[in-house]
């Protein structure tokens, strides 16, 4: 149906990557092509006839990263493309407004949905448990392949969307409370100093001083990766992670996965 698509994603824990990965395997059984790009680690456009716009839900809205990616982008004249949130319970506006955004640069939006994932948000809520999470995980597998197989017979609406909605309000809010993110985090006496969570940030916005402890600068996108995958549980963000389990599901997979793909 498409010779060849790119699906761009961004994933704090491994959720998203986990659902890119599975759209890709669906859609290459059908014979197309696929690229799979973390906006992480590269901006760079890749042409193709379908892309994909794969993303964690953060307060009802896309994480930062993804708004001003999806801004990045070329024009779309008329070129197909698909919008694929998650979310561990309330995804809200959040697929509509990329589908909007994506639709108003003249990109033709073929699927605007989302699935649920498990919970990596320690913050105000506690995570799931590796014994659930994989039952989350293959759930939303076979969903997304599902919404991948049933492409071409797809209509192609755009789920309705208002800026002014409380939710997406909400999501404005969240945007503008990560310039002052950083401030709130901090490494407790547990951390040894290993320097893993320098490499692990996909925003490369911790860095350990002069007696190895780490510090956080500006460009955090509050994704929960170091605090989650941190290997001695040492990162709270003030006191609301204290004591709480981390999401784990993902830790060892996701680290590995931090890699750069050139554009072919
Ligand atoms: C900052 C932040 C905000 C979140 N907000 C929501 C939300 O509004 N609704 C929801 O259902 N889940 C929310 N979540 C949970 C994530 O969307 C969910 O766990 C997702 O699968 C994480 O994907 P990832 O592993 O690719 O980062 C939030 C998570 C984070 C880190
Ligand atoms: S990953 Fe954890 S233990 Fe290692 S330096 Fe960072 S905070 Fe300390
Ligand atoms: S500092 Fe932590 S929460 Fe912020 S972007 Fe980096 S890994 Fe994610």
């Amino acid at each position: 149906m498409y010779r060849t698509a790119t699906f761009y994603y961004f994933s704090g824990t491994g959720n998203t990557k986990a659902l890119a990965e599975a759209a890709g395997e669906a859609l290459s059984q059908q014979g197309t092509a696929i690229t799979l790009r973390d906006v992480a680690n590269h901006h760079e456009y890749c042409p193709a006839a379908l892309i994909g716009v794969f993303f964690p839900v953060y307060c009802f809205g896309a994480p930062r990263i993804i708004v001003n990616f999806v801004r990045s982008l070329p024009p779309g004249e008329g070129k197909a493309a698909i919008v694929v949130a998650n979310a561990a319970g309330t995804a809200g506006p959040a697929h509509a407004a990329v589908a909007r955004a994506l639709s108003q640069k003249g990109y033709h939006v073929k699927l605007a949905d989302w699935v649920r994932m498990p919970n990596n948000y320690i913050v105000f809520s506690e995570a799931d448990v590796d014994s659930k999470a994989a039952g989350i995980v293959a759930a939303g597998r076979a969903k997304v392949a599902e919404l991948l197989a049933a492409l071409g017979d797809a209509p192609s609406t755009l789920p309705h969307y208002s800026r002014f909605g409380p939710l997406a309000l909400a999501h404005r809010m969240f945007l503008f409370g990560l310039n002052y993110m950083g401030r709130h985090y901090r490494a407790n006496d547990a951390c040894t100093g290993c320097g893993a969570c320098v490499t692990m940030c996909p925003t490369q916005c911790i860095a350990l001083d002069s007696d190895a402890r780490p510090r956080w600068k500006a460009g955090c996108e509050h994704c929960m990766r170091c605090v989650n995958f941190c290997p001695e549980a040492a990162i709270e963000f003030g006191r609301f992670t204290k004591g709480k389990k981390r999401y784990t599901y993902w830790m060892d997979k996701t680290k590995g996965a931090l890699r750069h793909e050139s554009c072919s």
